[in-house]
């Protein structure tokens, strides 16, 4: 940040805090912040002084804690009583860090939270979105020359290397060596994903990011026209120290950006970003690499990178009038439908004709339907979104659809061809797992497309083409508008696909009637709000909830036990009603409640059968049918009944998953756990 002194007292840990908060979901186990050493504070004699290094006035404090932001924040003003700037210092630029931790290495703990750093002094200080995998043999090099080791983390490898490198070049009589060579240096020597950000004693206000692999984001407020017009950052040079006061953001997650601005620079790998005094500087050596295999004999190349405009708005990320995001986000679900579908539909016009446009696909169509396969890769809801739009995909395409978990295929090393059309499907775009599937199946010459929610992630960025899903910000930790809008864009894909096949015409204009129809028919199954609030009620002690599905379906089976279990923590499974029989009803009785799915499609007499045979066996039903159906499906009562709008076959696993958003929901609440933060889970899963 390079501000005026004026300011708001403590503005530097508000933002960090508040950036924190905003990240929250994405890790909540610890946290901890590093800011510029430029405070004038009293010790709280009465706290412990454990999780902070001040030993140095010059050297950067750093504060860690294990638990929730509050918790941070709160330690940070209990220890450090009366905060506040140093007036009478002139300073104009403070450079801050802060993480929430999600642990990977080592347990929640202040020791093993970021701010990692090179020891006493902080020297250097980091933190870290990733995981360096090649960290035990940079461990064992580095106690080798002295250096002690606090916590169980891969990260805390990187400030020390950073602080070997610092002394070795200083050693040699280098008093020279920049921030940005030291980084480079370092970054020669990791091996895995990570987006950093350095902060160090021996460069004072200054801050150094880096990425490769791990998403990150710089964003900028304040810009004059000064050599930095909105359009382009020339070259490597530091802007003017007296341009205007500016405000310079680094994050992993545009969330934590977007209430200080909407002008972001996407930063690739290999590069470092260098902020000093408000300037930006990005070098970027071509192969990572300098000649000579030392980064600090060659030259850097300075590149020239263009701004974006972040396409979203500061209200998507509140909670308005809402308790909770989940239930925010469930119930906003007409809209984003409206926003996924926005543009892509069109019915009428002078020919009449209905069409889907994706515009991301639309020189790659010819190929993809020309697939050997088309094979879909995601990993928990992105999955089971996938799965709804496998049959659609299968009946307008022609082509074979196969499912991958992501973690599966790369386990097994699965085969995928280079006649293959590979999905990537992703709400972050950033899930490791997915990401390593890509790599793998670009390795393997695959047509690569990418379906998410974020745009400049990496997989939106390293797929050959793809789709937006555009559903706005999903801050939940289990996923609910961005599932529905998935499988929305997927089924809008094979009817793009298949848009040539002159068979299905009348199949495809029915599904794009009743796409244009979706947003109203969830206005309308969301007023089982109060419904699935009672039934939460009913089953708020239960232990075990199994959910029967097939065909178009069987998604929401599964989809429906995992809202269930990751929210509500009750053990929940989504069962193939094709086999019942080979056994899931060994474990049918008076008491397990199970939840049949038997909407009206192709399937509708089967599970007319599964519910006879359940209730042979005196299974406690519960049936979700189409509005009208109870009897059919219940006939002579006796099992509790949802009834739901009927849609076009394919495109009611979108309707049927949201009485199940709001079952998990209310019991959630009703039992007394974290709706948005589960137990355990992270929004995105970015380490293996
Ligand atoms: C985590 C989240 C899930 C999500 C899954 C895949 O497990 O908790 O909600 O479905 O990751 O994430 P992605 O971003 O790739 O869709």
């Amino acid at each position: 940040l390079n501000y005026n002194v004026n300011r708001e007292r403590s503005y530097i840990l508000q933002v960090l805090f508040n950036g924190l908060r905003r990240l929250e979901y994405r890790g909540y186990d610890s946290a901890g912040i590093s800011i510029d050493n430029d405070f004038s504070f009293s010790r709280n004699p009465n706290t412990p002084q454990s999780s902070s290094d001040t030993s140095l006035s010059s050297s950067p404090l750093v504060f860690r804690q294990e638990g929730n932001i509050e918790s941070l924040v709160k330690a940070v003003y209990q220890e450090v009583a009366g905060i506040e700037l140093n007036l009478e210092k002139s300073f104009t630029t403070h450079a801050g860090i802060a993480h929430t931790r999600w642990a990977t290495h080592g347990e929640p703990a202040p020791r093993n939270s970021h701010p990692q750093t090179s020891g006493s002094g902080n020297d250097f200080v980091v933190v870290h979105n990733g995981v360096i995998t090649n960290y035990e043999v940079l461990k064992e090099t580095l106690v080798r020359h002295g250096f002690t080791f606090e916590s169980e983390t891969d990260t805390e490898v990187i400030p020390k290397l950073a602080k070997f490198v610092f002394d070795k070049a200083n050693e040699e009589g280098d008093q020279t060596v920049t921030f940005s060579q030291v980084v480079l240096e370092v970054m020669r020597h990791l091996e895995g994903a990570y987006a950093l950000i350095f902060k160090s004693w021996h460069y004072p206000n200054e801050l150094i990011a880096c990425k490769r692999g791990s998403p990150l984001l710089l964003g900028v407020k304040e810009l004059n026209d000064d050599g930095c017009n909105g359009s382009a950052f020339h070259d490597a040079k530091f802007l003017s120290k007296n341009s205007n006061p500016k405000e310079l953001f680094l994050s992993s997650d545009a969330n934590a950006i977007i209430e200080h601005t909407k002008k972001v620079l996407v930063i690739e790998d290999g590069e470092v970003v260098h902020l000093k005094e408000g300037g930006i500087s990005i070098l970027k050596f071509s192969n990572g690499k300098g000649r000579n295999g030392d980064s600090r004999s060659a030259r850097p190349a300075s590149v020239q990178r263009a701004l974006s405009i972040l396409d979203m708005e500061v209200e998507q990320i509140n909670k308005g009038k809402y308790k909770h995001y989940m239930q925010k986000e469930i119930h906003e679900q007409p809209e984003s439908l409206t926003t996924t579908m926005r543009g892509r539909l069109l019915r009428g016009g002078s020919c009449k004709a209905k069409t889907v446009l994706l515009g991301g696909l639309k020189d790659h169509l010819k190929t993809i339907s020309r697939s050997r396969r088309i094979v879909f890769i995601g990993c928990g809801t992105s999955y089971n979104a996938a799965l709804a739009a496998r049959p659609i995909l299968e009946e307008l395409s022609g082509v074979p659809v196969t499912m991958e978990i992501a973690s599966d295929l790369l386990d097994r090393q699965g085969l995928i061809y280079r006649e293959d059309t590979v999905v990537f499907v992703s709400q972050s775009g950033e899930t490791a797992d997915t990401l390593l599937a890509l790599e793998y199946a670009l390795e393997n010459g695959a047509l690569c497309v990418g379906i998410t929610n974020t745009v400049g992630s990496v997989i939106a960025r390293n797929t050959h083409c793809g789709v937006h899903i555009n559903a706005g910000a999903e801050i939940g930790v289990a996923s609910t508008k961005a599932y529905t809008s998935q499988i929305v864009v997927m089924a809008m894909l094979a009817l793009a696909i298949g848009a040539d096949t002159i068979s299905k015409k009348e199949r495809r204009e029915a599904i794009i009637d009743g796409l244009f129809d979706l947003p109203n028919k969830i206005r309308e199954v969301l007023k089982l709000d109060q419904e699935m609030k009672d039934l939460a009620k009913l089953l708020i002690a239960e232990q075990s909830l199994l959910v029967f599905g097939r065909g178009y379906n069987y998604a929401t089976a599964l989809e429906g036990a995992l809202k269930v279990k990751e929210v509500a923590l009750m053990h929940s499974e989504g069962i193939l009603a094709g086999e019942m029989k080979h056994g899931p009803l060994a474990l049918v009785d008076e008491n397990l409640p199970i939840v049949v799915i038997a909407t009206r499609d192709a399937c509708f007499s089967k599970q007319q059968s599964v519910i006879q045979q359940l209730r042979a066996r005196k299974g406690r039903l519960i049936v979700m049918c189409s509005k009208g159906d109870a009897a059919a499906v219940c006939p002579g009562g006796g099992c509790r009944v949802i009834e739901v709008p009927q849609v076009e076959d394919c495109l009611q696993p979108v309707v049927n998953i949201v009485p199940f958003q709001l079952l998990a929901y209310h019991l959630t609440v009703l039992r007394g756990y974290n709706v948005d933060q589960p137990r355990n889970l992270a929004k995105s899963v970015t380490t293996q």
